[in-house]
Formats: C-alpha cells, sequence, structure tokens
C-alpha cells in the first residue's frame, strides 16, 4: 500500500499576555479550513498551532497579579483552548513553549548554533526603562517615552548573545530567486529584499539578562534565550527536532505552510530560513502572509480598546457563520474592515437567504411531493437541467484549484454561484406546477434529485469552512457517509436516486439588522469587560466588578473554596531586583507565613509593618523572583491606577476567618 502523503500546516503560536480576538480567530480559522480540505482529499495532515509563553512582559504581569508567570499564562492558554474547542479547531497538535520537551530541544538548537559559530557573545544597546525594567527599541518607543508606563527612558546595555543573521543574507536572497513561491504574497518576498536584506541585514540580538522567565542558556545561565530562536523553532520542536517527545520530523519536515500575519512573514522569511540554513535544516515550503482584519480604520488592539470578541459573535451567530464570513468577506492575502453590518449583511444574504433557503425548500419539497423518499425509478432529464448539472459538476475542479492557492474567498465565491444556479433552478423548473399533474412524477422526483445532488455536492466542499453544518445538512438531505467525500463529487449522480430527506431544524435564521447592530454593540463591549484579561489581573478584575452583569456567578460553594484570614504584617522589605515586589512576614495566627506581594509601587515597608490585612490562606505557594510566596494580601484598584491595600481594624484576631 502507497503510503499517504503528508502535509503540515502552522499558525503563529499566540502571545497569551491577552485575550484573543477575532484577528487570531482569522489566522486559525484558515488554518483549519485548510487541514480539513486537505484531509478530505486523503492527505496526512499535521495542523500544528499553540502559545508562546516568556518574557519579561508576561513576568511582570504575573508579578503585578501576585502568581508565577506559569500560573499566569496556564490560566490564558486554557482559554485559548476553549476558544478553539469553541471554534471548532482540528488542531493535530498544541505547543507550548513552556512545555519541557520544546526547552530541551530549544536548548539544545541554541546551543548547536553557538558551537557553530553562528551565535557569538557581545553587547545589546537599547532604551531602557527602569520602573518598567524593560529594554525597547527605538521603534518601540511612543513619543520618545516607555510605550508602557509614558516614563522617560535611558540608553543601557546589557551582556547578550547575537545570531549571526548577517551571514545569511546573499543566501537567502539567492533562495528567494531559486524558490518564487516561498512566500506569498510574492509582493511581500520584493518588501523584504528591498527594505530590509538590501539596506544591509544585522545580526539578531537572541539574550536577555534583565528577565528570567524563559528558556535558560545552559552554558551561561544568566541569559534567557530571547524571542525568536525560542518561537520559531517551535515548529520543528513540535515534530521531535531535538527531543524524544515526537518522533515526526522525518515525516512532516519541512513544512507545507506557515501561515502568518503580515507583520511577522519577515521573521519566517528571513530570520526563520536563516536558522534553519544554521542547523542545516530544509526550508518550509511556503511562508503565506495573509492581511490584518482592520477595525475603526486600524489594527485592533486592546489599547484602542476595539477587539472584537469571538466568543460573543459565536454565541450570537453560530460558529460557521462566523467561519465563513472570515474567510468568504476578505481575500486571505489582503487587509479587510471588519464591522458588524458586513457580517451581519453577509450572513442574511448568503447563509440565510441563499444556502439556509435552498436546503430547506429542497427539503420541504421532497417531504411534500414524495413524502420524504424520492422513488427509485429512472429519472426524466430536461433541456433545463444540462446547465445546473454543468456547472455542479465542474465545481471541484476550480475549486480545489483556489484552495491549492489558498484563495479561500473564490472557492467560497465559485460555490455560492452553483448555489444561486440552484435556487434558480427551482424557479425555472417550477416544482410547484409539476405537481399538479400526475403524469408530472417522473420530472419532478427528477427535478428534486437534481436539487439534492447539487446540494450535496456544494456541501462536500463547504465541509472543511463549515464542518458543523456541512454535517447537518447531511442528515437533511439523506446523504450518508459514502456520498460526503471527495471522490463522491468526482461526477453528478453519486446520491441514491431513492434517497430519504429529514426536515431539520432552520439553518441559518435571518437577522433582524437593526435591531441585531444595537445590541451587538452592547453585547461586545460587555464582552471586552467580560473576557479582556485573564482571572488573576487585578485590574480586569476590578472592571469585571463594576460591570457586576457581565461577571460570572458562582455559588457559595465556590466562595468557601477560598479561605480568607485576618493577619499582621510583622515584618517587610522590597525583593532584591524587583521595583514591584516586597517581601511579607505575617502572624496569620497559626505560626506565620511569608508572601511576596506586588505592592511596592504603593507602599513603604514602613507604611506596612504592624497593620492587619486579609490573606488568601489556602493559595498555592509560588516562587516570584525566586522568593517563596505562601498566599495573597487582599488589595483593591482605585480609578487613578494606585493600588490601595484592604486594612482590618485592629480589635480583629490574628488568624480570623473572613467570610
Ligand atoms: O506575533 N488580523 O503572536 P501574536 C489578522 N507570538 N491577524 C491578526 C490580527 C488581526 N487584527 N491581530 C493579530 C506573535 N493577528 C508571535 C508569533 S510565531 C513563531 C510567533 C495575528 O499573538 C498576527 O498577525 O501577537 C500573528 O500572525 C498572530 O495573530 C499571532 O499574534
Amino acid at each position: 500500500m502507497s503510503e499517504k502523503k503528508t502535509f503540515y500546516i502552522t499558525t503563529p503560536i499566540y502571545y497569551p499576555s491577552d485575550k484573543l480576538h477575532i484577528g487570531h480567530s482569522y489566522c486559525t480559522v484558515a488554518t483549519d479550513t485548510m487541514a480539513r480540505y486537505k484531509r478530505m482529499l486523503g492527505y496526512d495532515v499535521m495542523f500544528l498551532t499553540g502559545t508562546d509563553e516568556h518574557g519579561q512582559k508576561i513576568q511582570q504581569k504575573a508579578e503585578a497579579a501576585g502568581v508565577t508567570p506559569q500560573q499566569y499564562v496556564d490560566n490564558i492558554v486554557s482559554g485559548i483552548h476553549d476558544l478553539w474547542k469553541l471554534m471548532n479547531i482540528s488542531n493535530d497538535r498544541f505547543i507550548r513553549t513552556t512545555d519541557d520537551y520544546h526547552v530541551e530541544s530549544v536548548k539544545k538548537i541554541f546551543k548547536k548554533l553557538y558551537d557553530k559559530g553562528d551565535i557569538y557573545k557581545s553587547v545589546y544597546k537599547g532604551k531602557y526603562c527602569t520602573p518598567c525594567e524593560s529594554f525597547w527599541t527605538e521603534n518601540q518607543l511612543v513619543d520618545g517615552k516607555c510605550p508602557d508606563c509614558g516614563r522617560d527612558v535611558i540608553d543601557a546595555e546589557e551582556e547578550a548573545y547575537f545570531f549571526r543573521l548577517s551571514k545569511y543574507a546573499d543566501k537567502l536572497v539567492a533562495y528567494y530567486e531559486e524558490h518564487p513561491d516561498f512566500l506569498t504574497p510574492t509582493s511581500r518576498l520584493n518588501e523584504m529584499v528591498n527594505n530590509f536584506i538590501k539596506p544591509g541585514l544585522e545580526d539578531l540580538c537572541v539574550s536577555r539578562t534583565s528577565f528570567d522567565w524563559g528558556v535558560q542558556v545552559d552554558f551561561d545561565p544568566k541569559h534567557v534565550v530571547y524571542v525568536w530562536i525560542d518561537a520559531l523553532s517551535n515548529y520543528i520542536t513540535a515534530l521531535g527536532y531535538e527531543n524524544d517527545k515526537y518522533h515526526d520530523f522525518d515525516k512532516y519536515w519541512p513544512a507545507d505552510v506557515h501561515f502568518v500575519g503580515k507583520e511577522i512573514t519577515r521573521f519566517h522569511s528571513i530570520i526563520w530560513p536563516a536558522m534553519l540554513m544554521a542547523l542545516d535544516l530544509p526550508l518550509p515550503k511556503k511562508v503565506y502572509g495573509h492581511g490584518w482584519l482592520l477595525i475603526d480604520g486600524g489594527k485592533m488592539s486592546k489599547s484602542k480598546g476595539n477587539v472584537v470578541d469571538p466568543v460573543v459573535l459565536c454565541e450570537r451567530y453560530g460558529v460557521d457563520s462566523l467561519r465563513y464570513f472570515l474567510l468568504r468577506e476578505f481575500p486571505f492575502g489582503s487587509d479587510g474592515v471588519f464591522t458588524n453590518e458586513l457580517l451581519i449583511n453577509r450572513i442574511n444574504s448568503d447563509l440565510a437567504n441563499d444556502l439556509g433557503n435552498l436546503v430547506s425548500r429542497t427539503v420541504s419539497m421532497v417531504i411534500k411531493y414524495f413524502g420524504g423518499k424520492l422513488p427509485a425509478e429512472r429519472r426524466a432529464d430536461d433541456e433545463l437541467d444540462s446547465q445546473l448539472i454543468e456547472m455542479a459538476s465542474s465545481l471541484r475542479a476550480k475549486y480545489e484549484d483556489s484552495m491549492e492557492k489558498y484563495a479561500f474567498q473564490n472557492a467560497l465565491i465559485d460555490i455560492f454561484k452553483v448555489i444561486s444556479r440552484t435556487n434558480k433552478y427551482i424557479d425555472e423548473t417550477a416544482p410547484w406546477v409539476l405537481a399538479k399533474d400526475e403524469a408530472n412524477k417522473d420530472r419532478l422526483a427528477s427535478v428534486m434529485y437534481n436539487l439534492l445532488e447539487s446540494v450535496r455536492i456544494c456541501t462536500v466542499m463547504l465541509t472543511p469552512f463549515m464542518p458543523a453544518t456541512a454535517e447537518k445538512i447531511f442528515e437533511q438531505i439523506g446523504a450518508d457517509e459514502s456520498v460526503r467525500t471527495w471522490e463522491s463529487i468526482d461526477k453528478f449522480g453519486m446520491l441514491p436516486v431513492d434517497v430519504e430527506v429529514k426536515k431539520g431544524e432552520t439553518l441559518f435564521p435571518r437577522i433582524d439588522a437593526a435591531k441585531e447592530l444595537k445590541e451587538l454593540e452592547e453585547a461586545q463591549n460587555k464582552g471586552k469587560e467580560k473576557k479582556a484579561e485573564p482571572k488573576q489581573d487585578k485590574k480586569a478584575d476590578a472592571k469585571k466588578e463594576e460591570k457586576a452583569e457581565g461577571v460570572a456567578l458562582i455559588g457559595i460553594d465556590d466562595f468557601a473554596k477560598v479561605s480568607f484570614k485576618v493577619a499582621k504584617i510583622l515584618e517587610c522589605e522590597k525583593v532584591p531586583k524587583s521595583d514591584k515586589l516586597l517581601k511579607l512576614q505575617l502572624d496569620d495566627g497559626e505560626g506565620g507565613r511569608q508572601v511576596v506581594s506586588g505592592i511596592a509601587a504603593w507602599y513603604t515597608p514602613d507604611e506596612l509593618i504592624g497593620k492587619k490585612v486579609i490573606v488568601v490562606a489556602n493559595l498555592k505557594p509560588a516562587k516570584l523572583r525566586g522568593v517563596e510566596s505562601n498566599g495573597m494580601i487582599l488589595a483593591a484598584d482605585c480609578s487613578n491606577g494606585d493600588v490601595k491595600v484592604i486594612f482590618v481594624d485592629d480589635a480583629v484576631d490574628c488568624g480570623a476567618q473572613v467570610r
């Protein structure tokens, strides 16, 4: 038996520093659709997605929330899993860059590159924000100030390792020339050469010493591997490169395609190929740099407060409507402007009017005229049929051509042309007129069959885009597994003639656009508050509380799981090398405990010693900046950004339960 052809496709690994928005879902839905399409064609598919967990920002957010970076990201990553489950994403593997096997591989990759002379030690110079403990490049600054806190930055330097990217400039240009399809759209390739390679490639800083949450450099442990070596390697470590967790590197590498947003095509078409060249590994066959979903005239971003929540949209319209919209509305390689109005209009016109209506009319007529089951005798064909049959029969080749070019929009446009043509066929054949005369019974059965068969053919091709809807349509038109396959749409007429249909639910109820737009705006605003930040982020929690309606309710049993106790602060000091953390020794009435709290910006140790506070006493121990913390003290966010610790009346004994 011949081995199946393989297809390896990836999304970028997402930063878990925030909640994912519809822009992130865009790439993942496209990747999922492609993976499902290739599986349908019989490929052995590997679809990889995951999360990019490292760095100073996460470390700082976690410290402010009083949890470890790992605890902080675990919570967000679990939300990402939920989102992909909700959106019916069929990834075969999910990599977290904090997974042990990935960490082990990255250490080995770093060492390999170092031993080869492609990584060397030097000095990193940049702009440094002392309160945030962050290095920034000139480009990242906002009006010359720290982009996070808006304060002044200073020129600073630190020892760092560099990847010899400059060495690969000529090889990269030669590679692009030999492989003009390496980067799509090709316009982006010219941009890479003209804007980045020709002006001179600089070596890339690949380690940091100013924070410690990341993959440690084995042979120089005060360094952690910085961003791109760690992140890009995921595509090979997830297959088992330099680790024993997986063993399918030889099977799937090189990747068939990396789908990435346009702003990171540079990293995927310059740094990544150079790294692979340095490792003597083959390069991916293609990098596809897709466009952005824009909103309010710009990119979605939390700071602009314009992110669109995919959960809200899925809940309101169904997952498949959103999946369809994303790939139908915007050409994959270009930017597109997202509006609620576009979404609703697209659902109403294509899904409710055209597809939903066609399925429902067809099934209803088969039930009305034939009691749900078509007769098994020969059909009577007519002139009117040929155009429909010809269109439906030639769809597969056109669709395949578009899909192979990642032109999702074109594939859908062609399917919907056939759907429209099929609706028109109903008007042309006027089954209700045929039904008036028993002599037309054969012809009527033939018309019904042609309708069902056109619906089936379109549905097979819609399956990768709208898997759950396709399943429902197949159920309604009585198409069993054998006629849901790619092979079964090779020609018109594979649906059994005596098929039995079933009335089902309305697939896409029509939406009252005006009413909906108003409600949607409100729901999204609420959603922003409700889901914008992970649970541990205190600021977001405060916002959630302001908007009480947006908070999930818990029962008294859940509340009872948390043990709040009164404790007195006996000692307090700053945690070395941190501007945010204080180490507190507490009398908790049970022999004492040590807690680390991210309140150094608001309190000096002297202001706290002797005060009574509330401590979450049954929180799992965590290490913050290497200092053990056993619990968390309660504090509240003020509207001006300050944080105030909740102090307790001195009359309350240490150890008293708060309830
Ligand atoms: O860049 N429209 O992660 P990320 C379309 N960790 N795509 C969008 C978008 C929008 N409005 N907003 C974001 C990273 N994206 C790195 C990747 S890969 C080795 C490391 C896309 O979470 C964005 O273009 O910031 C990118 O491709 C992806 O979401 C992940 O973004």
